[in-house]
């Protein structure tokens, strides 16, 4: 089974010029490029699965390549700490991932191949209580379609979303993939208080 689907992979390889925007390589794989330095200078770690301690690999990263996957960056070891969400792309400085400093101690990945749907059930109240509203699509003002600028619960059904403290997709962030979020806590939050989210759309 492995050798076919390597036989697979090496055939593509020679039909499909641009093999990264394949969808079948894209889905196998995830990998994404730490540098120590701006620009992509300096020692770098390449990293292509979850990772809950990277301070062996690097004490500081300043830019970063995303070849393909959706990545979960962290703050603190076990996946604890500010988060930083990155999809596939180039960030010559922290600044372009919205980061605080070069600290980046845990990641995550992960894979979606399809296109869609996405849906997700923001609460008023924590436990599913109170207002209750149904997204499919980006949100950049909480406030302006929810009657509150609070949400203490949340049900994501389909996708992974992105939750941001500010409108405009600004501050912290905080990941989302499908479940049952009964408390702000529960997706890593220290208050309810959210400002827009957004779906994740580039793998
Ligand atoms: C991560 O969590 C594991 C299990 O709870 C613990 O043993 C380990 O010390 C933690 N690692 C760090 C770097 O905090
Ligand atoms: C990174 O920034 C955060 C937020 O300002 C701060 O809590 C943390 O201590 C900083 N870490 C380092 C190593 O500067
Ligand atoms: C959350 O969504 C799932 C899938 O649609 C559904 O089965 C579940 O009952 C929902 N949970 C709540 C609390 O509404």
């Amino acid at each position: 089974m492995c050798f076919i689907v390597l036989f697979l992979v090496h055939i593509h390889q020679c039909v499909v010029n641009d093999v990264s925007n394949f969808f079948f390589l894209r889905f196998l794989s995830s990998q994404i490029i730490f540098y120590e330095d701006r620009n992509f200078q300096g020692r770098s770690y390449e990293c292509d699965t979850d990772c809950p301690d990277m301070h062996p690999h690097f004490s500081r990263c300043n830019s970063i390549k995303v070849e393909s996957g959706c990545w979960v960056l962290y703050e603190k070891p076990n996946f604890t700490g500010y988060q930083y969400v990155l999809t596939r792309g180039e960030y010559p400085d922290y600044q372009r991932w919205m980061g605080y400093n070069d600290t980046i101690r845990s990641c995550r990945t992960f894979s979606y191949t399809s296109e869609g749907p996405y849906r997700i059930c923001i609460y008023e109240r924590p436990n599913f209580q109170g207002q209750m509203m149904e997204f499919s699509d980006d949100c950049e003002s909480v406030q302006e379609h929810f009657r509150s600028r609070e949400i203490y619960s949340c049900n994501v059904t389909d996708g992974y979303w992105t939750l941001y403290e500010h409108p405009n997709y600004r501050g912290r962030q905080y990941f989302m993939r499908p479940g049952e979020y009964r408390k702000f806590s529960d997706w890593g939050a220290t208050c309810a208080a959210t400002g827009s989210f957004r779906r994740i759309t580039e793998f």
